[in-house]
Order: C-alpha cells, then sequence, then structure tokens
C-alpha cells in the first residue's frame, strides 16, 4: 500500500489503527534498546518528503524553516539534498553555520529583528532579510548597500490552523511608503513575501495572495523585483486528512505562471518537511478508573514532545504498540502526561482497548513543533531523540 492509500483508508474506519503491522516489529525492537519516553528521527522520510514537495513545486527554491525542527542531523540531510534555510534567531544562524551551510543559502525571514541579530546574520554571510513596517525599515538604512530587503505582506487566513498574517505582515496599501522609504535611502528592495498561516488546509488563500503580489509588482515597477516568497503553510495528515501535496500545490503552480519572466519564486516549509518524520514512543506508568472513564499516566506529555498539542494546536495520531486484536474491547479512556499540572493531557474522550502498566504507546507525525517547543516543566527531561535510517525496514539500527 502506498502512503496516500493507507491515510485514506485510516479515515474510513471508526478506531483507525494508525500503526500498520509492518510498522510494529521494527517499532518493538526500537523499544527494547531504548528507555521510554524518546523520539525517533526517521532521515528517509525527510528525504521523502522534500522530494515531493520539491516535485510538486519545480523550480520554487525551498527554505526549509528551522523553527519546525532544529536537529542537526535533519539539517545535514537536507543540506545534502541541496536545501536552503530560512532562519530568524541568532541561535538558529550559529547551528547552520557549524554544520558548513553558507550564509548565501539563506533567508532571514523574522520581520523583527534587534540590531545585533541583524548583525551576526550579516556576519555569516547572509544578507536577505524580511521587513513588514517602518520602524524596521529604518533599523535598515545603515546598512544600505549591504542588504537586500522582502517586504511581508499580510493576507489573513480563517481556513489555516495557525493564521500567522494575524501577527506579521503589512497590508498591500502599506507597500509603496515602505518602498519609498527604502528608496529614499539607498536600500535594496527585492522581494514580496507572505505567510498565510501553518497548516492550510486549501491553497486558495495562498494562490490569491500570490496573483495580489504580482499585481502589486507590477504596479510598483520602480523596484527592481527578483523574489516572490511563498511562505510555509503546506500541510500534513494528523487525524484529518489533507490533500496530497500535488493537489494542493497545482493551483499555486498555476498562480505562479503569471509572474512575470526573471522572478524566483521561494518557499519556506518547516511542518511539510518534519511532521512525519518523527514518532514519539511513551510508557503508561500509572491507571486510574476515574468515572466512567481509565485515566491511563503517560511518561511524555503537553509539557515535553506533546507540546505542539498547546502551541501548535495540533492532534497527533496514537496508538498502542500491542496489535489491535490482542486488547479487544475499546472503552472511554483518558491519555494524561506526567506532570502534576491537571492542563497537561494528552487525548481526552478518546476510545482505546484496555492497557497495562508498563504497555507502549506511539505518537505519530510528531515532528514539527513538538520538541521544539518542548519544556522541562517538574523537572522532567525532554525525550530524547534516536535518529534512524528508515523505520520499515527490518534491519533498522540506531544511527
Ligand atoms: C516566517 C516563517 N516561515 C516559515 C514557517 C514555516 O511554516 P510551516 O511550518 O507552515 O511550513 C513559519 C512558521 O511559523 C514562519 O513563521
Amino acid at each position: 500500500m502506498d502512503k496516500q492509500t493507507i491515510i485514506e483508508s485510516f479515515a474510513e474506519q471508526s478506531h483507525p489503527d494508525v500503526l500498520q503491522m509492518f510498522d510494529r516489529s521494527s517499532l518493538e525492537e526500537l523499544v527494547a534498546k531504548h528507555e521510554t519516553p524518546f523520539m525517533v528521527l526517521d532521515l528517509s522520510e525527510i528525504d521523502y518528503q522534500y522530494k515531493s514537495l520539491q516535485a510538486a513545486l519545480p523550480g520554487v527554491k525551498l527554505f526549509y524553516a528551522l523553527k519546525a525542527l532544529s536537529h542537526p542531523e535533519l539539517i545535514k540531510r537536507l543540506k545534502s539534498l541541496g536545501s536552503n534555510f530560512d532562519l530568524a534567531t541568532i541561535g538558529e544562524v550559529e547551528l547552520v553555520e557549524s554544520l558548513g551551510i553558507k550564509g548565501d543559502q539563506c533567508i532571514h525571514t523574522h520581520p523583527i529583528k534587534k540590531d545585533k541579530e541583524i548583525q551576526r546574520a550579516l556576519d555569516f554571510g547572509c544578507n536577505r532579510f524580511v521587513v513588514d513596517n517602518m520602524a524596521e525599515m529604518k533599523k535598515f538604512i545603515k546598512y544600505a548597500g549591504k542588504v537586500e530587503l522582502i517586504i511581508r505582506v499580510s493576507f489573513r487566513s480563517k481556513q489555516a490552523v495557525v493564521d500567522l498574517s494575524r501577527k506579521f505582515g503589512c497590508a498591500l496599501e502599506e507597500l509603496p511608503q515602505l518602498v519609498e522609504l527604502a528608496q529614499k535611502n539607498g536600500i535594496e528592495v527585492v522581494g514580496l513575501s507572505f505567510h498565510v498561516g501553518s497548516q492550510s488546509l486549501s491553497p486558495m488563500t495562498q494562490s490569491n495572495a500570490i496573483r495580489a503580489s504580482v499585481a502589486a509588482m507590477k504596479v510598483m515597477n520602480s523596484v527592481n523585483w527578483k523574489f516572490l516568497d511563498i511562505g510555509g503553510s503546506f500541510p500534513v495528515s494528523y487525524q484529518e486528512t489533507v490533500l496530497p501535496i500535488d493537489d494542493f500545490c497545482a493551483p499555486l503552480m498555476e498562480a505562479l505562471s503569471e509572474l512575470p519572466e526573471g522572478i524566483e519564486v521561494f518557499a519556506e516549509p518547516g511542518r511539510f518537511i518534519s511532521a512525519p518524520s518523527m514518532i514519539e514512543v511513551v510508557s503508561v506508568v500509572g491507571k486510574a478508573k476515574r468515572g466512567a472513564r481509565t485515566w491511563y499516566y503517560l511518561d511524555d506529555g503537553v509539557y515535553g514532545g506533546f507540546s505542539g498539542q498547546m502551541f501548535d494546536h495540533a492532534s497527533y495520531p496514537l496508538a498502542p504498540l500491542k496489535p489491535f486484536d490482542a486488547l479487544g474491547e475499546f472503552l472511554p479512556s483518558v491519555l494524561a502526561g506526567p506532570t502534576c499540572d491537571s492542563i497537561d493531557v494528552v487525548a481526552e474522550d478518546i476510545e482505546l482497548p484496555e492497557m497495562q502498566i508498563g504497555d507502549i504507546l506511539i505518537g505519530k507525525q510528531m515532528g514539527a513543533y513538538t520538541i521544539a517547543s518542548a519544556t522541562e516543566f517538574n523537572y522532567y527531561p525532554k525525550p530524547k531523540v534516536v535518529v534512524v535510517e528508515d523505520i520499515f525496514d527490518p534491519e533498522t539500527e540506531a544511527l
């Protein structure tokens, strides 16, 4: 069965088994070797996702957004695949620099920066920055001649799970005054960008944003436009099934065909590249019958690897490692994290077969915005990351 058929078959089952038979045997070997909780980073998934997105967006230059997951092995793999990188902080600059990535393979996309952050990125050799307001544009007056600026425009998106245009991006009508300020001070504006929101469930906002950006570029013909950056947003299937990436990108490619010759297109994918690359392995450490439901206490929760449930509004597919048919009837259950806080609940109103202390559960699609935002609240350490090459390969060894 190919990946898309598996995803579609889940949607039809009343208790979808997110772990297929072939997942279980290789996972059992990893569980025997590592103490829970731990996450498994499968580098072959990075290859698959990167190549799928590049095939769906031919000619578009991909800048992986480090914020989603910045494990050095993932970055090294993307570097070997020819990826570029989207950076937002000094920490991210220093991480890619330490891995031999060059400044001209990167863009700095944070719309709000301290001067020392601009300086550090320039020292690294990254000279393309994003701005979205007059105060930020003024910070670049002293760097005129040394930087190329991309202006971020806001296109609100109600259908995206995380609407990033609420916080960043100028209105289209503000573009002329930003360009005028830049030109008056000899600052080179070279592109427009937008990010319609993460986990976008429809490509329409993004394709409309492309068309609006193309129109704005044509009107502002005093600018030597070199780039259009269409942001991230490319969705993955969590509990819900999303459009296959080719179908999601087809309307974007159609809108991009209206771009004037010679303008290069960038994208900043984070979630799409990294989400499917990690699973989390946790154990049941406690069990209590409370009212009609059984509460299972796990050794990691929303303060750790499941932090994306709080910050990223994600709900991960979860299943016991034991085959469903060995476990019996499905009963109303709650999965709770280990900390002393009552908000630390991973899944409520979930139906699960009866489990025992020591049983293992697996969370899937846990590579993006999970460990990246995990804390060590209550002094629980963050789950360690085990790196493998292909989790479905029976010969799998941790790298
Ligand atoms: C500026 C910027 N670029 C790219 C991304 C990555 O977006 P996604 O994970 O939706 O691909 C984000 C996410 O917050 C972002 O803020």
